[in-house]
């Protein structure tokens, strides 16, 4: 059965290596494209009908209103199940040490029953932080597990194959 990545990824200003630099293609995104290539799945870009704006402060005020009062932004996603698929690998950045908001309200759409969750993230420091215990317990409320993920520094991401490669055997 075919697998699935599904991710998030904030283009514009961002943090790189602790400097605010502007980001023509998302970390997450360049680290989502080389798992689908290595494994053969199908993608999917989580993008909220709001986008997030591309400046660093602001980006920062939204993401830490939704984290705080738990908001779940609305999305559009082209499939209503998740049928097709036994694994998918869910990534986004680590926005205040968890995973963006916007990915929670991916994971309300579907059931995962039957389903193996691989997640991986891209940072600046700390791994997962809270992400990976949080997305664990999301998950299971619906019926999929989640195995151990992999985590990458965000200037790391164009010479990370081999860490992939080495997490998915
Ligand atoms: C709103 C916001 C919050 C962030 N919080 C953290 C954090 O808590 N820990 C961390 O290591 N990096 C944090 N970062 C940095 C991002 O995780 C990092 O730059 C990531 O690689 C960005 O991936 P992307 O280009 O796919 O969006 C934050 C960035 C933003 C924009």
């Amino acid at each position: 059965m075919a697998g699935l990545v599904v991710y998030f990824s904030h283009e514009g200003q961002n943090s790189v290596n602790f400097d605010i630099q502007n980001v023509k293609k998302g970390h997450t995104r360049t680290v989502a494209e080389k798992i689908a290539d290595i494994t053969g799945s199908d993608i999917f870009r989580i993008v909220p009908t709001e986008p997030y704006p591309a400046d660093y402060d602001a980006v920062c005020r939204r993401a830490q209103a939704e984290y705080e009062d738990n908001i779940h932004p609305q999305i559009n996603v082209p499939f209503e199940s998740l049928e097709s698929y036994d694994t998918i690998y869910i990534g986004f950045p680590i926005w205040f040490r968890s995973y963006p908001r916007v990915v929670a309200s991916f994971i309300d759409k579907f059931d995962f029953t039957g389903k193996t969750v691989k997640p991986f993230c891209t940072n600046e420091e700390g791994e997962f932080g809270m992400a990976d215990m949080e997305l664990e317990n999301a998950v299971k409320t619906k019926g999929g597990k989640v195995v151990k993920g992999l985590a990458v520094r965000g200037s790391d991401v164009d010479t990370c194959d081999a860490a992939i490669r080495k997490w998915l055997q």
